[in-house]
């Protein structure tokens, strides 16, 4: 794998420096585009309401919901998350919930990451009670060796083994979202 490009960090500081590429903008945007083609295909001309999960899928859903070609809405929802660091907090809690009813419409779920499951099978069960008329799940990474609930995305950007990454929109204690390459976060990585 590459280093981290010096473009991908702060001007100003090395703060970034040694952390390696996962995947690039590029390979992110190449895959996000197969992603919409796909999302559009199967939408068959139908209405489009995507539901990003924040505050790590606000990229994602940026960039995906411009390579889908559909009549599409945004809506956010906010789950309680991973806590300050690498370990999930367990618990699974809505902090923010849909602005708008979604009975009867056509529901796509934009994730960062799914990882253990948790966090979607909650979303899923807590949407399905309002009756869409159709629930779909996009997901940019998949973790599925960390699976503890039984549950797969529709769409999935890349699958990737367990590892810890940060960047376009994923962060390690609320930071480095702002990375435009996805970067594998070590655990001994000084914070
Ligand atoms: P879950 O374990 O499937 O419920 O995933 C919950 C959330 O944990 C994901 O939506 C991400 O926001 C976060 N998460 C899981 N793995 C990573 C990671 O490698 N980096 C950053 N966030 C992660
Ligand atoms: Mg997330």
């Amino acid at each position: 794998m590459p280093p981290c490009s010096r473009d991908t960090v702060s001007m100003t500081t090395n703060t970034y420096q040694g952390l390696e590429v996962l995947y690039t903008r590029q390979q992110i945007a190449e895959r996000v585009a197969e992603m919409g083609a796909q999302i559009t295909q199967d939408l068959n001309g139908e209405k489009l309401v995507m539901v990003g999960v924040l505050k790590g899928a606000a990229f994602f859903l940026a960039d995906l919901s411009r390579a889908v070609q559909a009549d599409a809405t945004f809506d956010f929802v906010a789950t309680s998350s991973y806590g300050n660091g690498q370990r999930s907090s367990g618990a699974v809690k809505l902090i923010k919930d849909l602005d708008e009813p979604i009975e009867g419409k056509n529901v796509l779920v934009v994730e960062d990451i799914l990882d253990t499951g948790l966090t979607l099978s909650y979303l899923r069960k807590v949407l399905l009670q309002q009756h869409p008329k159709s629930l779909r799940i996009a997901t940019l990474l998949d973790k599925p060796s960390r699976r503890l609930e039984k549950i797969e995305a529709d769409y999935v950007g890349f699958s990737i083994p367990n590892l810890f990454v940060i960047g376009y929109g994923m962060d390690y204690a609320e930071r480095y979202r702002n990375l435009p390459d996805i970067c594998l976060m070590t655990p001994d990585h000084p914070e």
